[in-house]
């Protein structure tokens, strides 16, 4: 297996905390992952997980939206950072942002995102308290390609969680998040070191199978 600073070269985005970043740092420092983080970049300058990676020596960029005139040309910027690191994969850890059709073309089939439901059932903001008011007994967290919509890519890895009685917001996003650090890491290492394709919506894993007759 691949020791820490070899294999493929990926690129973190983030607006926040970024413990999904730094469960990927660890899984790499672990050996558990064939990667390297190449660049974390982010569009708030004090974004505690940008901290988190300066800690970890590793190489950091801020991407301010609101210095660039459109999502467009903010995306432009982070393709030349990206581009700059040689990342090859980007993964998205708590980026606030859609993403532009330019960007998810010059990474296609490359970009990857967490999100605490099980979609497609409650995406975008507060997917936690969406799973509460909407009674769910079983939430859970999900890693999936990521296109222009919002959570709207083909999924990759879902696993599920308890809702448990007591729950509030804070304690499901604890229970969810335990379960995110794990899988985000999981789908990575199977996507980077299996063979794997996309028919229709479905991210299927394994060797084609060889449809065939007799003559094959
Ligand atoms: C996580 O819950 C993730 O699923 C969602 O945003 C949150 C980011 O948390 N996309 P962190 O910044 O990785 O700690």
């Amino acid at each position: 297996m691949a020791g820490p600073g070899s294999g493929t070269r990926v690129g973190i985005l983030l607006s926040g905390r970024g413990s999904n970043f730094a469960a990927l740092a660890a899984a790499i420092a672990r050996g558990e992952l064939p990667a390297e983080i190449a660049l974390v970049v982010s569009n708030v300058a004090d974004a505690p997980g940008l901290a988190r990676a300066r800690e970890l020596g590793i190489s950091t960029r801020v991407v301010d939206h609101r210095e660039s005139g459109s999502r467009e040309a903010h995306d432009a910027r982070m393709i030349e950072a990206l581009a700059a690191a040689g990342v090859e994969w980007v993964c998205l850890a708590g980026y606030m942002r859609l993403l532009s059709a330019p960007f998810v073309e010059a990474f296609d089939g490359r970009i990857l995102n967490i999100h605490p439901s099980l979609l497609p059932a409650f995406p975008g903001l507060h997917a936690q308290r969406q799973a509460l008011e909407a009674g769910v007994k079983i939430a859970g967290c999900t890693v999936h390609f990521v296109d222009t919509g919002l959570d709207s890519g083909p999924i990759v890895a879902q696993r599920a969680v308890p809702v448990l009685d007591g729950d509030d917001e804070a304690a499901l996003s604890a229970r969810i998040l335990v379960e995110e650090h794990r899988l985000y890491a999981e789908a990575l290492r199977r996507l980077l070191t299996e063979p794997w394709r996309i028919e229709g919506r479905r991210v299927l894993f394994g060797p084609r199978e060889r449809g065939g007759g007799p003559s094959e």
